[in-house]
């Protein structure tokens, strides 16, 4: 077994490349260039970058694109969007252009509201505890009261405090659950300085009321910590049209407006289908969540846990139609913010947010949940007609014939030949080894 890298974090940037290519490196040189071309020219930006993470040795580069003509609400959107995956801001620029004749997208914010949970284990009578909880509830959020001042000049902070009993699923656990409104920040850092603070409150009383509980009562605190699971803070998203605005004749257009909504019925019963049309839809948010700086790893684990809130995987959207008027929907939980943190600190967030409009969290989760809803169209609209792979192709022959090393003019011949044919890597492989480089 190899020995482990000792206080490696202690290491300069330097040291640590250098340990790290000539370890794991057949041409550590090759490799710390390769390193030294992903750092930015301007020091001060790099510093920025470095300092987002431990152990940073460079950058690690993705598409920075925009998706225009967003009609929300009646205010119209330029979309930052991150994302790696070819097709993603090409259908959703389509479904938003789509939509932006036809009325664009309505959203609307349900509530704003996060959670946080004291877990902690008391193996006494349920109602002793219960009764100590009621009698310093007040205590206990104004053991926050500092923490939570700017955040309540702002209309936020703690909104409830409850004690759950959980005993009869877990012996001796309960929890107190605490609800939050963080107005235009995230507020994991907040909420998680306010729990802590809280569980230390709550011990304290616990244990200056000892005398109330009998000698072999056990108290513990076992962890304090936000949730993402976020059913309280809801966007929903809103596209309709009459049928025969949807672009083709009425028959077909009524075919096409019924296979949609077949669609999504597949994706709320079938579970296999559900994954990956909620996929779809995460390709939209996730893009804009990581473009406006926000945590995307929250964004899924919430909003996947959200699609089963019934008991069972479901799709996020629907389809269906009334009276002649197609209609798309969804409601999403959105955890983000538009201050603090990255949000701030990333000279790129800070571009996007500033052609965003500098947006308030809640006009962020309307944009967010449009960019998902645009994007879910986009994919249904390519599954029921030509099939996903057409556009999909399209973009990925361009990464084929880059990663083949095609030359700019072997690029524009292999994309006229393969206009109209399925590709696959094999088959431009072949077909480059027919041309002049
Ligand atoms: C691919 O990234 C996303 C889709 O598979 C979504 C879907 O099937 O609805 C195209």
């Amino acid at each position: 077994m190899n020995k482990p890298i000792q206080s490696f974090s202690k290491l300069s940037a330097n040291e640590k490349i250098k340990l790290i290519t000539q370890q794991y490196f057949e041409d550590p040189q090759k490799a710390q260039a390769l390193l030294s071309s992903y750092l930015l020219s301007n020091k001060s930006l790099q510093e920025i970058h470095s300092q987002f993470s431990e152990n940073n040795l460079s950058n690690f580069v993705l598409p920075f694109s925009i998706a225009p003509n967003f009609l929300i609400n009646q205010k119209t959107y330029c979309l930052p969007m991150v994302t790696e995956e070819s097709s993603v801001v090409a259908a959703a620029s389509h479904a938003a252009k789509f939509w932006f004749n036809r009325g664009g997208f309505t959203a609307n914010v349900q509530n704003m509201i996060k959670k946080g949970q004291i877990h902690f284990t008391y193996n006494g009578n349920p109602n002793t505890i219960k009764k100590l909880f009621r009698q310093h509830k007040s205590a206990l959020i104004h053991s926050t009261h500092e923490i939570t001042h700017n955040m309540r000049m702002r209309g936020g902070g703690i909104q409830s405090v409850e004690l759950i009993d959980n005993t009869k699923t877990l012996p001796n656990y309960f929890q107190l659950d605490i609800a939050f409104i963080t107005g235009d920040a995230m507020g994991a850092n907040f909420i998680n300085t306010c729990l802590e603070t809280m569980a230390s409150t709550w011990e304290s009383i616990y244990f200056q009321n000892s005398s109330l509980f009998p000698k072999d009562q056990k108290f513990e605190i076992i962890m304090s910590i936000l949730s993402n699971y976020n059913p309280e803070c809801t966007v929903s998203v809103h596209a309709s049209c009459p049928i025969e605005n949807l672009g083709l004749n009425l028959k077909d257009s009524e075919r096409y407006a019924q296979k949609f909504v077949l669609a999504c019925q597949i994706a709320v019963i079938n579970k296999f289908r559900a994954v990956t049309h909620n996929k779809g839809i995460l390709n939209g948010i996730d893009a804009v969540v990581i473009a406006t700086g926000n945590d995307f790893r929250a964004i899924e684990a919430s909003i996947h846990s959200y699609a089963s809130k019934d008991g069972s995987y479901k799709s996020l959207s629907n389809a269906s139609i009334n009276r002649g008027i197609f209609h798309f929907e969804m409601t999403v939980p959105i955890s983000i913010g538009t201050v603090g943190g990255v949000t701030t600190l990333h000279p790129m967030v800070r571009w996007g947010n500033e052609l965003l409009g500098w947006p308030s969290a809640e006009e962020l989760m309307k944009i967010i949940a449009a960019s998902g809803l645009a994007q879910n169209f986009a994919a249904i609209n390519s599954l029921i007609t030509t099939g996903i792979q057409k556009g999909h192709m399209k973009m990925h022959l361009n990464n084929i014939l880059n990663q083949l090393g095609a030359t700019t003019h072997q690029k524009q011949k292999a994309t006229n030949y393969f206009q109209n044919k399925k590709i696959s890597v094999k088959d431009v492989e072949t077909y480059l080894t027919t041309i002049d480089a």
